[in-house]
């Protein structure tokens, strides 16, 4: 996907196969799903990051890109990845970062969402990353704030960028090519944004995808989605080129659901034996945190089939990405300018 140039090279300046994909005039205010987004949009997105996986990979990775600019990553829920990932992205194109969670701000008080998202917009943000534990959350505060806002997981709804960074990697084992791949979402999928956002975007990319899951954790309705729904395991793995295992949101669950984790384990866990059905080269992915030994066998976390952290890398990048579309984005009548190097 990407064209590497030479470190040092004033080659640099020019991002390769990117350069036309760079002057993309990005027209969204706000990320809220995947869904707001076209296919030529996410590949844009993906080859973007391609070009910010590269600045990961230098010695120094920082460049100048957005400094001055200011995000306020705002987290109602615990995150390791996302949040890290977005401080990080952040710092590495020189914006100034400033972290808010529920335990310390004035939500924890009685204030409102609306008062917080006012007073964080007062003082002038470029954008507010914002994870919360309620559906709509994001679109809530986009509604007010005149600044960007980018989704970083609200409830059950939707985790946008947990889906494009699954999307590149995904994009970098199949060179680009879903057409004709297959992708199994594996557990949890009732509570699970991940598994909506990942259904959306692996569907508009052309993949053919399968759920697979107890009854009691299937979304109302799986008929109405567009995917194969399975309930036993060993049929569902058949031939797949990759499996997606969700972790079993047990704080969003209400009591009943299972009969027990370690049946679930033995029901559903995805082990060694079950990647022996699926089709040559397939690979494991998980969004993180990963409970080992419930919805993945501990050594098929660790094995070469896994490529999870190489998602976590990869959630970096397209961070970096996204808040360079988002923190540039120009009004319709202005191009946008091309990827500084
Ligand atoms: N995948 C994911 O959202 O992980 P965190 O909860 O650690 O951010």
């Amino acid at each position: 996907m990407t064209t590497r140039p030479k470190r040092g090279s004033p080659a640099r300046a020019n991002v390769g196969p990117e350069r036309k994909d760079a002057a993309m005039q990005w027209k969204h205010k706000d990320l809220l799903d995947v869904s707001q987004l076209s296919a030529d949009e996410v590949r844009h997105v993906l080859a973007t990051a391609a070009y910010f996986r590269e600045i990961n990979s230098r010695p120094v990775k920082k460049v100048p890109t957005l400094k001055g600019r200011s995000v306020v990553l705002f987290f109602a829920e615990p995150s390791t990845r996302t949040k890290t990932s977005f401080d990080m992205a952040g710092k590495r194109l020189s914006a100034d970062t400033f972290a808010l969670a529920k335990s310390g701000s004035s939500l924890s008080k009685g204030e409102t969402l609306k008062d917080t998202a006012l007073t964080l917009q007062a003082m002038n943000p470029d954008g507010i990353v914002i994870r919360h534990g309620s559906s709509g959350a994001a679109q809530f505060l986009a509604e007010r704030l005149e600044c960007s806002v980018i989704n970083a997981g609200d409830g059950r709804h939707a985790h946008p960028t947990q889906a494009l960074l699954d999307a590149l990697t995904l994009s970098r084992r199949w060179k680009g090519e879903f057409s004709g791949k297959t992708v199994l979402i594996l557990g949890d999928i009732a509570h699970s944004r991940v598994a909506r956002s990942n259904v959306l975007l692996l569907t508009m990319l052309g993949a053919n995808v399968r759920l697979c899951a107890p009854r009691t954790l299937l979304p109302p309705r799986p008929d109405t989605w567009p995917v194969a729904v399975y309930s036993e395991l060993p049929q569902a793995v058949q031939g797949v080129d990759a499996v997606m295992c969700l972790r079993l949101q047990l704080e969003r669950q209400q009591a009943g659901l299972l009969p027990g984790l370690r049946e679930y384990a033995r029901t559903f866990g995805l082990s060694p034996r079950h990647m022996a059905l699926a089709a040559p080269g397939a690979c494991v992915l998980h969004p993180g945190p990963i409970n080992r030994g419930v919805e993945i066998d501990s050594a098929l976390a660790d094995s070469a089939e896994s490529l999870i952290l190489e998602q976590v890398e990869n959630g970096v990048a397209v961070r970096m990405a996204l808040l360079y579309l988002y923190l540039t984005r120009k009004s319709p009548d202005a191009a946008q300018s091309g990827i500084p190097a």
